[in-house]
């Protein structure tokens, strides 16, 4: 058993971070940071195809701003003035809103659509190369009781080399809030009075609330909060990550007011909180993140060297989730955030 869990983390330790490696060698232009947020809309199946068998998780999404931005945004005064000032037209079309607020699918004839608002691809990766095989447990006649380790471990190869972003690293999933809720996108912010990020995020109170779908892993029945364990290992993916955006964001920054000095002080407020958490941990691989950190310059147009280091922490990250147990954490229980603060 032992074995099996060590296998399947060193597993899912090491394919992102081959995938990881594709990514970045596909989307080299330096100046395309926003592209980070983008789903291929040509491997986007919308929600629909996630109906037959998630009834429940759809249910609660309908319910968060993640679904009703789609029917708000476009009649929301505040969006018209941020688009007014950037002279967008069209909220649904525009390509500075859709990367965050929409889920994008290209039609028949190629043409890109606005199908919903931020949906469960948003999150979990586009689903055409994932979805047969996440839930393939070996052949039409096999469960999740009877699939076999050996089956387990591929199914999970599977499907995060298609694409998805798959709970089981859980380091997989903060990435995908950070990407949004950093907002990295300097024009947006300094022209267009875009609100430079979510300065309040925080992966375990942003996710434990309204937004839970805990289904899958009680067969259907209940939709509790994330164990205690769990809760420590999204806590602590939740503050690398946003060390990780933050300085992809900074990577972004050419002037200083309002997003270059916000992307900087929240790098170093991230960093901050890691270093408090270290010092209670002592993991050798927080070590080597705040090493990162401690090996770049927080200034104005300094992307490659930012970028670089982000980069890094990517890799780490995901080996901290894949490799650092609920249980390894119990020395921060007192930093996650009481039920009465989740959202
Ligand atoms: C044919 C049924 C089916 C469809 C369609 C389906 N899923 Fe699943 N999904 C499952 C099953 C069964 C599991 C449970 C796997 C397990 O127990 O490990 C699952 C698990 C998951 C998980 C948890 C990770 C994991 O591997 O356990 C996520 C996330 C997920 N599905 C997302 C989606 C999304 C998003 C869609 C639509 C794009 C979708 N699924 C479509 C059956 C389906
Ligand atoms: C890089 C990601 C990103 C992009 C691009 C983006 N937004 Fe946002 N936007 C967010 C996030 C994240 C929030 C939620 C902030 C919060 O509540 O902390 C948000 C919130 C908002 C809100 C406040 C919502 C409310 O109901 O109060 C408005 C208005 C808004 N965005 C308009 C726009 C417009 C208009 C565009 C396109 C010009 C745009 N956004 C592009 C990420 C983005
Ligand atoms: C594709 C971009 C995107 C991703 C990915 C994303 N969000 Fe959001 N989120 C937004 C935007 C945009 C809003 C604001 C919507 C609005 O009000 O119009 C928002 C709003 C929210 C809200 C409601 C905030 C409030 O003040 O009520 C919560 C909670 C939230 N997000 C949590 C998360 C968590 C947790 C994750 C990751 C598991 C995540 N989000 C991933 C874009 C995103
Ligand atoms: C805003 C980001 C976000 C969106 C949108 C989202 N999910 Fe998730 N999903 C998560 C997070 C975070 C987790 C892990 C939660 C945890 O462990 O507490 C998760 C976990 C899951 C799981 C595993 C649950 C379990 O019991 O282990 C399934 C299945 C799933 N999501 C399916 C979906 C489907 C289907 C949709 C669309 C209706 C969707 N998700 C939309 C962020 C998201």
């Amino acid at each position: 058993m032992i074995r099996l869990s060590f296998t399947v983390s060193f597993l899912c330790c090491l394919l992102p971070q081959m995938v990881a490696a594709q990514d970045a060698a596909q989307n080299a232009d330096p100046r395309d940071v926003n592209l980070d947020v983008h789903l291929n809309p040509h491997q986007v199946l919308g929600y629909e195809s996630c109906q037959k068998c998630h009834a429940s998780e759809i249910g609660v999404w309908k319910q968060t701003p993640h679904h009703t931005t789609f029917m708000t945004l476009h009649r929301n005064p505040a969006a018209k003035e941020i688009a007014g000032r950037l002279g967008i037209e069209s909220f649904k079309t525009d390509s500075n809103c859709v990367k965050c607020h929409y889920t994008m699918q290209a039609d028949n004839s190629g043409d890109l659509q606005a199908v919903s608002g931020i949906s469960c691809e948003s999150c979990h990766g586009a689903a055409e190369n994932w979805i047969e095989h996440h839930s393939d447990f070996g052949g039409p006649r096999a469960t999740r009781q009877t699939e076999t380790p050996q089956h387990r471990i591929e199914r999970l190869r599977a499907a995060i080399g298609g694409g998805m972003r798959n709970p089981v690293n859980v380091y997989l999933i903060a990435q995908s809030c950070y990407r949004c809720h950093t907002v990295p996108d300097e024009r947006l912010v300094n022209v267009g009075g875009h609100k430079a990020g979510s300065l309040d995020f925080e992966f375990v109170a942003w996710s434990q609330g309204t937004l839970r779908h805990n289904f899958v892993r009680t067969n259907g029945q209940v939709n509790d909060p994330s164990s205690k364990e769990r809760q420590r290992e999204m806590f602590m993916a939740g503050m690398i990550a946003d060390l990780e955006f933050s300085m992809r964001a900074t990577a972004a920054a050419t002037e200083k007011y309002d997003f270059g000095i916000n992307s900087a002080k929240r790098t170093a407020r991230a960093a901050k909180r890691l270093a408090a958490a270290q010092s209670k941990l002592n993991q050798p691989l927080l070590e080597d993140i705040l090493a990162v950190f401690q090996s770049v310059e927080l200034k104005l147009n300094n992307r490659q060297q930012l970028t670089e280091a982000a980069d890094k922490i990517n890799l780490l990250g995901i080996r901290f989730a894949a490799t650092v147990q609920g249980s390894d954490l119990a020395a921060i229980e007192s930093f996650i955030p009481p039920q009465e603060n989740w959202k």
